[in-house]
Parts: C-alpha cells; structure tokens; sequence
C-alpha cells in the first residue's frame, strides 16, 4: 500500500490545471491508480482525481460503496434531472458546501486494458462523477456552492441535506 500526498486548495497551483489525456497504461500508471485507490480510502472519500496528487492526466477514482471504479480519459455524454446537496473534497479539507448537480450522468471512459466502457449513474454516484471530472479541467466544487463554505467534521461528501 501507498500513500500519495494530498493537495490542498490554496496550496498547490495543480489544483488548478488542465489534466492531459492518458495515451497508454503503463506500469507507472497502474501504480498511480493503486496508490490513488489506497489514498482515497485511507481519506474515507468518495472519489479522487490524478490532479489532487499532484499528477495531471485524466485518471479518477470513485467507490461509492459498490466497489472501486477507475475512469481513464473520462467524459459526461448525457446529464439528466437535478440534485442539491452537500459536497466536499479531499483537497478542501474540513469544509462543505451546497452544490446542485445533475440526478442522472452517463458517462464514457477506457478502464485499465484501455477498453472504452460506459457509465450510468444516479444521484451519489451522478455527484461523484461530475465532481470528480471537474478536477482534470482545474474545477473545484467551491466554484460553484449556493450560499458559504461551511466547516465539517467529515471529509468527503455523499451527505444529502435535508431538503
Ligand atoms: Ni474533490
């Protein structure tokens, strides 16, 4: 196991960064996206990006209690519905604030054999994947909160606010 080093907001220009896309897996990405996996469950978060370890290409991963998924070369083809709710983010450690989002997301990415696979999700799931892609274009959740960044105890998102 091994862990990468968190970029926090404020900190690392990274954050900030268009991700490139991933043009062959190779060993040292396999070892990227382990490490990512280990990172995001020693953080207890939902879902991390390659930018929030301070790598730049387009790799996420997300396990909303289904099991891990890894996004290689992501991309949103379809959106439906809305949802507003709480967010946070690894790399805005101890803050939350109300993001609305699409309820339904259908997304395209390649897995590890660089096989293009789809993705449809609803509501955790939706979030995760729109926040999570946001990161490889340098977005952040806090760009877009109804309302001010509040201070959490959790880490992470996937709390729903009572509506
Ligand atoms: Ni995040």
């Amino acid at each position: 196991m091994a862990l990468r080093k968190m970029r926090i907001m404020g900190e690392d220009d990274c954050l900030r960064e268009v991700c490139r896309e991933v043009k062959e897996v190779t060993p040292k990405i396999v070892q990227l996206v382990d490490d990512m996996l280990d990172t995001m469950y020693e953080e207890n978060g939902v879902g991390l990006a390659a930018p929030q370890v301070g790598i730049l290409k387009r790799i996420v991963v997300i396990d909303v209690g289904e099991g891990p998924l890894v996004m290689i070369n992501p991309k949103i083809l379809e959106t439906s519905g809305s949802q507003t709710g709480s967010e946070g983010c690894l790399s805005v450690p101890g803050k939350n604030g109300t993001v609305t989002r699409p309820m339904y997301v259908k997304a395209e990415f390649y897995d590890e054999e660089m096989n293009k696979c789809i993705v449809e999700g609803e509501e955790l799931l939706a979030r995760a994947i729109c926040h999570e892609l946001d990161h490889l274009d340098g977005k952040l959740y806090v760009d877009f909160i109804e309302g001010k960044l509040r201070d959490n105890e959790l880490d992470g998102y996937g709390e729903e606010e009572e509506e």
